[in-house]
């Protein structure tokens, strides 16, 4: 056993994305805070975030059509609850993120706003045309680095939140130099985003690993909805290239689908054609693929004039022009990849989690309003809505009084098997692309759940470096993910099962995970 070095502070804050960095300033006004990043302020999906972020600014607009938007996308599993604080709240958010820095587009003197999948109205405000995320991260992480109450841990990972009497005291953290230390707090925020790396295709960086949601699972936290994966329907797909965000703005300011055939297809599949919810594009994505047997579709908005595509989209046509592809006249190849998990730690309408003093906030958070298909751009504002409602919680916590024991972790002595962790991760990308991605069925399924418990022997191991623990956190989150699928007897928003195609009113409910036992709630 190994004794560990102890120290307090008043909030941690785990993750650098929106959530993470909006939580640690407003904490910062009157707590100290301790931020935790396992790479850099520069990681997270928010910088790859391109579209924007939803509130209701417009005058034409109203909270009530947000919420209807978000209701429908969300394919009758929302919490009108949250959605509606969501939809109220979201415009005071925007305005804190100004504050903090944060410059949005603008137009004839006002703040500008485009449109999105789902959206009834034009409520997406952005940044730089297409790089709204690196905006938001750039003001934010500015203001973190100022700010003397908090102290910044880039390159750290957190191995495990430290519970007692079913209240988080904080969480053991690793060094870059491997050594370990108790970090104890008042509170602890998880912001820790999602799990984009189950799937061999996506949108997110390599470090979307799903932590967040295994770390909480072990601290005794619920974890709901996790069979919902949204499929983005529109990354680049060329040879060589990343599967980069060809946002939904490009079809929100008139791009159009083709097959490989050259033909617009969406009519085919909903009145609302490419901005269709995104569920709804994406599967008809897959289906035009499957039937033409080609890898792709094509996104075309040559339609419109060079000079406004560039200003519009410039990151967007920068990083295609890479790859030999002029957005302004090619057709660009895409096809869907995982893009977001609608699911994750469940919370009350103030982030709280089943664990006492232990909060989740952004993506790796279930507040419920996103249902079983989250509607575009709702999850920047769900961050910063929720992110404040989290500070007002925290500020009427009672202080925590010193953990009584001294911690000590048990240094195993089984080292883990020399087949490297990055031929693990890549053979569990593959089953879950093939047995739990968009189509799915019961047999596929039951073969992706055998196939991961087959490597759950990884859990046996004494476990050290970054990528070791990240793989262990991952397969947790693909063996939920495949079993709620597998329970799940429907079709609805990000769950598709080919032997159940159609929504069924017995499933309104979710499925609700606790450590060692799954029910449905
Ligand atoms: C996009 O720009 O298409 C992504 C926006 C989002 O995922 O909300």
């Amino acid at each position: 056993l190994q004794r560990l070095p102890r120290i307090r502070t008043d909030v941690i804050v785990i993750g650098a994305g929106i959530a993470g960095l909006f939580t640690a300033i407003k904490a910062s006004e009157t707590k100290k805070v301790i931020m935790i990043t396992k790479k850099s302020l520069l990681d997270s999906n928010t910088r790859f975030s391109q579209g924007g972020i939803a509130a209701v600014i417009s005058d034409e607009d109203l909270p009530e059509y947000h919420m209807q938007d978000t209701l429908v996308a969300g394919a009758g599993l929302c919490d009108e609850q949250a959605v509606n604080v969501l939809v109220h709240k979201s415009p005071d958010g925007v305005k804190d993120l100004i504050r903090m820095g944060t410059q949005f587009d603008i137009e004839n003197g006002e703040l500008a706003l485009t449109k999105e999948g789902a959206h009834s109205h034009r409520r997406i405000l952005h940044a730089h045309g297409d790089a709204t995320g690196a905006e938001i991260v750039r003001s934010l992480s500015e203001r973190t680095k100022q700010d003397p109450n908090i102290e910044l841990w880039d390159d750290h990972y957190v191995i495990d939140l430290i519970t007692q009497d079913g209240e988080c005291r904080g969480a053991l953290v690793q060094k870059p130099d491997g050594q370990r230390v108790f970090v104890e707090a008042n509170a602890t925020i998880l912001c820790s985003g999602g799990a984009g790396q189950l799937y061999r295709y996506t949108t997110n960086p390599d470090i979307a690993t799903g932590d967040g949601i295994a770390i909480a699972l072990r601290a005794g936290a619920e974890i709901r909805d996790v069979e919902f994966i949204q499929f983005h329907p529109t990354a680049l797909c060329y040879p060589g290239a990343p599967r980069f965000l060809i946002s939904e703005a490009v079809r929100g300011e008139g791009a159009i689908l083709r097959n490989i055939k050259g033909e617009r297809f969406m009519d085919k599949y909903h009145p609302q054609l490419e901005l269709a919810p995104r569920d709804i594009v994406a599967l008809a994505v897959l289906t035009e693929m499957e039937e033409t047997k080609v890898s792709f579709v094509y996104i075309d908005i040559t339609h419109e004039t060079e000079e406004m595509i560039k200003h519009r989209f410039p990151t967007i046509y920068e990083f295609c022009l890479r790859y030999g592809l002029d957005l302004t006249t090619d057709w660009i190849p895409v096809a869907p990849a995982a893009h977001y998990m609608m699911g994750g730690v469940k919370t009350n309408l103030y982030g709280e989690t089943a664990v006492k003093r232990l909060f989740a906030c952004g993506e790796v958070s279930s507040t419920g309003v996103h249902g079983a298909n989250r509607l575009a751009s709702n999850s920047l504002s769900e961050a910063i809505v929720f992110g404040r409602r989290i500070i007002e919680r925290i500020a009427e916590l009672p202080p925590l009084n010193r953990t009584p024991s001294e911690l000590q972790v048990a240094v195993h002595r089984k080292e883990p098997p020399q087949q490297a962790v990055i031929e693990k991760k890549l053979k569990l990308q593959k089953v879950m692309l093939r047995q739990a991605g968009m189509k799915r069925d019961a047999a596929g399924l039951q073969r992706g759940l055998d196939e991961l418990k087959r490597q759950s022997s990884f859990f046996e191991y004494a476990l050290m470096k970054r990528e070791e623990y990240e793989f262990a956190n991952l397969l947790i989150c693909a063996m939920l993910t495949t079993n709620a699928a597998l329970l799940r007897q429907e079709s609805r928003g990000g769950h598709f099962r080919e032997d159940f195609p159609q929504r069924s009113d017995a499933w309104v409910k979710h499925i609700v995970y606790r450590l060692e036992e799954g029910h449905l709630e």
